[in-house]
């Protein structure tokens, strides 16, 4: 069951409150300003010749959205996983005020969602399942999005053999972003293998974490 409501965040773009874990999609601070900071930039995917996206929690589409606009161009592969789809209607609806909306991509995406597109310059693949559950690729991503819901009311996707498990799916020189600045994430990242640095983060963050997978 999901609330529609859609909510302003600081930098115009929008977001959505999440009735079952209590918060929101993306950062009332701005949330398409995180996607881009964090996610996008924060991984190099805004500078890879041809990225190879995984996420852990599709949600809005913030990030994808982000990461289309950054990588206008080049080949992009997206895997996400999502256990709990919204409705068409409320990515829709959402995405309203971003000129990326208007992108061939994210419209593809809508016409065949919840479902897998391929588009120009896009292969977008859509796993609706528990991520913690699914069989994930090894030494393939060149970026991890960790962006489930925070440690304290989703702590499944932030275990340290989770965190093995994304280390694993990273080629070597790949890199995991994440919100989260928690020293236990941060703990688990490390021993998962991934040379791990606290970075200053957007409006209302004070740091977030980016994780490389060592090349050896
Ligand atoms: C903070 S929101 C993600 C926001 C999203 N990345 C965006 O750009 O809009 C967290 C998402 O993770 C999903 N999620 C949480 N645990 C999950 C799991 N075990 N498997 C798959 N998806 C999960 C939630 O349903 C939710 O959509």
């Amino acid at each position: 069951m999901h609330e529609s409501e859609l909510q302003p965040t600081a930098d115009g773009s929008l977001t959505v409150h999440s009735a079952r874990f209590g918060q929101s999609y993306g950062s009332r601070f701005g949330a398409a300003t995180q996607a881009r900071q964090v996610f996008a930039e924060g991984s190099g995917t805004h500078r890879h010749p041809a990225p190879r996206v995984l996420e852990v929690g599709f949600g809005l589409g913030q990030n994808f959205r982000a990461t289309l606009a950054a990588t206008a161009g080049r080949p992009l592969h997206y895997l996400a996983y999502e256990f709990d789809p919204v409705p068409a209607e409320t990515l829709f609806r959402v995405a309203s005020s971003d000129p990326v909306a208007a992108h061939p991509g994210w419209r593809a995406l809508l016409a065949g969602w919840p479902g897998s597109v391929t588009a120009p310059e896009l292969k977008f693949d859509l796993r609706p399942e528990d991520v913690t559950l699914a069989t994930l690729p090894h030494d393939w991503a060149s970026a991890v999005y960790l962006d489930g819901f925070s440690p304290e009311v989703n702590p499944e996707v932030w275990t340290p053999a989770f965190l093995g498990r994304l280390a694993d799916a990273l080629q070597p020189g790949g890199v995991l972003v994440t919100y989260s600045a928690a020293g236990h994430v941060r703990r688990g990242l490390q021993a998962a293998g991934l040379e791990v640095e606290r970075r200053p983060g957007p409006a209302g963050k004070r740091e977030v974490l980016r994780a490389v997978r060592p090349v050896v």
